[in-house]
C-alpha cells in the first residue's frame, strides 16, 4: 500500500503541474505576495485573488508608460525611481507634465501594503485609490481617467496582458488601479543588514548598534520599527508656521496644521531630499534639524526640549539608517523599467 502511494506521488506532481493554466503557473514566485515574517500584519490584502503574474506585468506597464500624461512625458516612474528606492530623482519638488513643479517631494514607494494611509497628508486611504490623484492632477500626469482609459484600449500592446489578467482587452478603471496596486503591493523592501539583524541578532557594526540605540531611544516612537514609521501625522517642529497646511488639508482642524505623516525611514540614503517640501539635501541636515525644533502650537510633545544630540551621536544614527538600505530593492529586475 504504502509503495503503491509513493508510486503514485510523482505521477500526482505531474498531473497537478499540467493541469496549471500557463497563468496559473507564474502565479507562484516571484510574484506571490509573501509578507516577511518580522513585518507585522499588512493592512492591504489583494483582494480575494491572489496576484497574478499578468496583473503585475500590466500594473509595471502601466507604472512605467509615459503615454499616459498629457504630454507624453511623464509616467508614475518618473517621480518614483527605482534607482531613489521609488523616490523622485533628487528634486525637491516633484516635476510633471511640461516640467510644471509640484507642492511636495514625492515619498518612495516600497512596503506599501502596509501604510493605513497614503501622502504626506494621508489624504487617500486606499492603495487603489491613488493612482487616480497623479493621473489626474494638473501639475502631474493630467489627464481624466476617461483620457487614460482611451490611451491604454488604443494601445494593441496592452491587449494580451489585459486578456490575461482580467478576460478582457477593453480595461475599466478598477482594472488599471487593481493591477497598478498590485504592482505596488509586491514592491517589498526587507533586504537590508538592519532587517538581518532583526532576523538573526548580526549584521550590524559597533557603529550602526549605537546609532540603533539612539534611535530607540529618540526617534522610534514616531518612526517605529521595523517599518520605521507608525504611520501617524506629527509635526516635528520644521516651521514656526507651515506654509503647507499638512494633515488639515483633510480634517480642516486647525490642531492638525503642519502635521506630516511619518515616513519610514528605510532606504531613506537613498530618497533625499528629505521632509515633505525636500528642505534637506543630507541626512545629517536632516537629524540635525531635531537638536532645535520651531516652536509652534502643534509640535510634537516629545520634541518640545529638542533632541541632545551630539555630532558623533548624528554619525552614528546616520550609520543606522544607511543599514537599512535594501540593494535587492534598487536591482531587482521585477520592478526595474
Ligand atoms: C509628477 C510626479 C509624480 C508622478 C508622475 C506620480 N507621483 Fe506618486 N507621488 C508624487 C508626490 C509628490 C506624492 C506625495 C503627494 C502628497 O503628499 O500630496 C506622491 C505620492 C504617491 C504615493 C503615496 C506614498 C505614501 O507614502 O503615502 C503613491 C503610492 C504613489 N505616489 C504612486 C504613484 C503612481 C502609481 C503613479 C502613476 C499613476 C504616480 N505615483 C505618479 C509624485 C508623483
Ligand atoms: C514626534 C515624532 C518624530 C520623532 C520623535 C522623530 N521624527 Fe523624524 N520625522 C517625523 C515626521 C512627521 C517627519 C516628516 C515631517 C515633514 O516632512 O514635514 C519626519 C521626517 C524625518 C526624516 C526625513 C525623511 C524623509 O524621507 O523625508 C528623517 C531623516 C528623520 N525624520 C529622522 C529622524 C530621527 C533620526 C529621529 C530621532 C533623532 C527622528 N526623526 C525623530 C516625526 C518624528
Amino acid at each position: 500500500m504504502l509503495i503503491r502511494m509513493l508510486r503514485a506521488l510523482p505521477i500526482l506532481g505531474w498531473v497537478m503541474l499540467a493541469s496549471c493554466s500557463a497563468d496559473t503557473e507564474e502565479l507562484g514566485t516571484p510574484y506571490a505576495f509573501n509578507p516577511p515574517e518580522h513585518f507585522p500584519t499588512p493592512v492591504y490584502g489583494l483582494g480575494e485573488k491572489s496576484p497574478s503574474a499578468y496583473g503585475f506585468k500590466l500594473g509595471k506597464k502601466l507604472f512605467y508608460d509615459r503615454q499616459l500624461s498629457s504630454d507624453g512625458s511623464v509616467s508614475c516612474g518618473s517621480c518614483h525611481a527605482q534607482v531613489h528606492a521609488f523616490a523622485d530623482h533628487n528634486t525637491k519638488l516633484s516635476m510633471g507634465v511640461e516640467g510644471r513643479l509640484g507642492i511636495r517631494n514625492a515619498p518612495p514607494v516600497f512596503n506599501m501594503a502596509w501604510h493605513p494611509a497614503f501622502m504626506w497628508d494621508g489624504g487617500i486611504n486606499h492603495l487603489e485609490m491613488v493612482p487616480v490623484a497623479p493621473f489626474t492632477h494638473p501639475l502631474e500626469m493630467n489627464l481624466t481617467m476617461a483620457q487614460v482609459l482611451q490611451k491604454v484600449n488604443q494601445d494593441s500592446s496592452y491587449g494580451f496582458l489585459a486578456q490575461q489578467a482580467f478576460g478582457t482587452p477593453q480595461l475599466q478603471d478598477h482594472h488599471l488601479l487593481k493591477s497598478l496596486a498590485q504592482f505596488m503591493t509586491l514592491i517589498v523592501s526587507s533586504g537590508s543588514k538592519y532587517d538581518m539583524y532583526l532576523t538573526t541578532g548580526k549584521g550590524l557594526n559597533a557603529l550602526e548598534l549605537k546609532g540603533l540605540s539612539l534611535f530607540r531611544q529618540h526617534c522610534s516612537h514616531c518612526h517605529s520599527e521595523p517599518l520605521l514609521s507608525d504611520f501617524s501625522y506629527r509635526n516635528n517642529g520644521l516651521d514656526s508656521l507651515s506654509e503647507d497646511p499638512g494633515r488639515a488639508v483633510i480634517t480642516l482642524d486647525p490642531a492638525d496644521h503642519g502635521k506630516f505623516k511619518v515616513p519610514s525611514l528605510r532606504n531613506a540614503e537613498l530618497t533625499y531630499p528629505y521632509m515633505h517640501d525636500g528642505r534637506f539635501m543630507t541626512l545629517e541636515q536632516a537629524i540635525g534639524h531635531y537638536r532645535f525644533p520651531q516652536a509652534t502650537p502643534n509640535l510634537d510633545p516629545s520634541l518640545s526640549a529638542g533632541i541632545p544630540l551630539s555630532d558623533q551621536d548624528i554619525e552614528a544614527l546616520v550609520a543606522f539608517i544607511k543599514s537599512t538600505t535594501d540593494e535587492t530593492l534598487i536591482s531587482d529586475t521585477r520592478w526595474m523599467e
